[in-house]
């Protein structure tokens, strides 16, 4: 597709994806599963250049849930060790190429300098005013309601708020994403078709897009096609459609 007519289609501003399929790509091509983490890992800073290029405004993507700890040991091991350093890489990143980052998912799990690597990368680039760029580590949406649930009940219990001001807008406040638009488009990589726990609240509305390509092999052309499949869907959020 040429330039120009990448112009006429409507860019979902905000695009959440399920990374996933790391290990299946790894072992296809005979290498273990921690190679897939590697290269996918590599994949998510080009995609993301990618997005922002497209005029997506809102990147989220899930990289660790919190039922990813049944893993074993050793590839969890390696995730952790991979995300040390890919929270490094992304503060230079976020720096090049004008990103503002959040981290949603419960931090207290992560060992201590992980959680201070992640504090560092959110407050460095906090200012920035480029791509809106979530990352879902230890994020589990059953996890993340029931933390919101606490801190409002506890406002409550505090005389800060009453039950009967609490509204979906409200609440919504409570969540990891405060602030951040609920997701037009969620694409999974890697042919399966479920949640997995991701944003269960934000994804009320959303269009799905799947795709059997596996994360790593996942580029810049897969990501037009799942926008373009996204422009031929007749959003209707419950009404009817305008004749
Ligand atoms: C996604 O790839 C990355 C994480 C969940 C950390 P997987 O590791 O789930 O790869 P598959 O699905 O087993 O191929
Ligand atoms: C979902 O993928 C979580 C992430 C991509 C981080 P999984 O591979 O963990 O999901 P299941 O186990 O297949 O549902
Ligand atoms: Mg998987």
């Amino acid at each position: 597709m040429s330039d120009g007519e990448e112009n006429i289609m409507v860019v979902p501003q905000h695009v959440a994806i399920i990374v996933d399929g790391n290990g299946r790509w790894a072992k296809s091509k005979g290498m273990p599963r921690n190679y897939g983490h590697v290269r996918g890992a590599k994949n998510l800073e080009v995609i993301c250049r990618d997005a922002y290029n497209m005029g997506i405004k809102y990147l989220t993507v899930y990289l660790f849930s919190t039922e990813n700890w049944k893993r074993p040991k050793d590839e969890v091991d390696a995730l952790m060790k991979l995300f040390r350093s890919y929270t490094k890489t992304c503060v230079k990143t976020a720096r090049d190429n004008n990103m503002k980052v959040r981290v949603l998912g419960d931090p207290t799990a992560l060992d201590q300098d992980l959680q201070d690597s992640l504090n560092l990368l959110v407050e460095s680039s906090k200012d920035n005013t480029g791509l809106n760029f979530q990352i879902a580590i230890n994020y589990g949406s059953r996890d993340e309601i029931v933390r919101a649930i606490r801190r409002a009940a506890q406002d409550c219990v505090d005389g800060k708020l009453a039950p009967e001001e609490i509204t979906e807008e409200r609440f919504s406040a409570y969540l990891d994403t405060a602030g951040v638009p609920d997701p037009d488009l969620l694409i999974r990589t890697s042919g399966e078709q479920r949640l997995s726990n991701y944003l269960m609240w934000q994804l009320a509305y959303t269009e799905f897009y799947f795709t059997e390509v596996p994360w790593p092999a996942f580029t810049k052309d897969d990501l037009r096609q799942a926008i373009e499949k996204y422009n031929s869907r007749d959003r209707r959020y419950g009404g009817v459609k305008e004749e």
